[in-house]
């Protein structure tokens, strides 16, 4: 282990907000772990991690399975000697109505919603806090939605899952972040709409247009790094919301680093 470098996790890596993230982190001097289960999009992201000059390990791995989440935990660790960063990014969206589909259909939509966000980041912490205690501290940053928040439009959405998953993905940031204080490790969530990705394209380009770029919440992520170890912890930064403007999704993603303290 080189002394004074970073490695960062971040699951979902393969495209998308987990791709940004993984070159974003990379630009900032971290090593990367990058766990998904496209194993061809995890390549393309470690390509871009290597063309700018940082070390990286994509591992096929469903989250939602806690064996494989285990052993790529443990190759990682046995790569870099240590975990600073946990990006808790991989998440599905699927149709889970109880009006759609058959019963074996939308049990398995469901379970893998689930599994990717809120049982996944469960893996994921479970498998990684012992090495961030031993490093004498870390952060957790879980990627959550504007969906969580006050006054945001439920009925009729068909990813009742993914809902799920997200509200119980906001829970756990906010009780680890009380239960790892003691040992140096932050957690805090991202609450933010429209993003251009893969999975947004999928249900309405018009919205992936006008939404924000995977770069920026590698933006938002750093910005959040960047408090370092006496930081905010148990936060929800909440920005990019849906019907806003550019302007407003940069200023808020901005203020992130105003503030210092808790
Ligand atoms: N795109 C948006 O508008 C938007 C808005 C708010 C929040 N988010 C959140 O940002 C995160 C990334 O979203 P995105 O739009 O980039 O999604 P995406 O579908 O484009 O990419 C998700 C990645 O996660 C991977 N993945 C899915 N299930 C997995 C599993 N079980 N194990 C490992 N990897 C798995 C996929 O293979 C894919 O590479 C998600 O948590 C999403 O909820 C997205």
């Amino acid at each position: 282990m080189e002394l004074g470098k970073r490695a960062a996790v971040v699951t979902g890596s393969a495209a998308g907000i987990g791709r940004g993230l993984c070159v974003g982190l990379a630009e900032r001097g971290y090593d990367i772990v990058g766990f998904d289960v496209d194993a061809d999009g995890n390549a393309e992201m470690a390509d871009l991690v290597r063309s700018v000059g940082r070390d990286v390990l994509a591992l096929t791995c469903d989250v939602g399975d806690a064996a494989q989440v285990r052993s790529a935990a443990d190759e990682a660790i046995k790569r870099f000697g240590r975990v600073d960063v946990l990006i808790n990014n991989a998440a599905v969206w699927n149709d889970t109505r109880l009006t759609a589909g058959s019963y074996d259909t939308q049990v398995r939509a469901f379970s893998d919603a689930l599994g990717a966000c809120s049982s996944g980041a469960f893996h994921c912490a479970t498998a990684l806090v012992p090495a961030m205690r031993e490093a004498g501290g870390g952060d957790i940053v879980n990627i959550l939605t504007d969906h969580v928040l006050a006054g945001h439009f439920i009925t009729g959405l068909p990813a009742t899952g993914y809902d799920c998953a997200k509200f119980s993905l906001w829970r756990l940031t906010e009780s680890w972040a009380v239960e790892l204080a003691p040992f140096g490790i932050r957690v805090n969530g991202l609450a933010f709409g429209a993003t251009d990705t893969p999975m947004l394209r999928g249900v309405s380009p018009a919205m992936a247009d006008a939404g924000m770029r995977p770069s920026d919440i590698a933006q938002a992520v750093a910005n959040v790094l960047e408090h370092g170890r006496g930081g905010p912890t148990g936060r929800t930064y909440a920005f990019g919301m849906s019907r806003a403007s550019r302007a407003e999704h940069l200023a808020g993603i901005a203020a992130i680093a105003e503030i210092s303290e808790d």
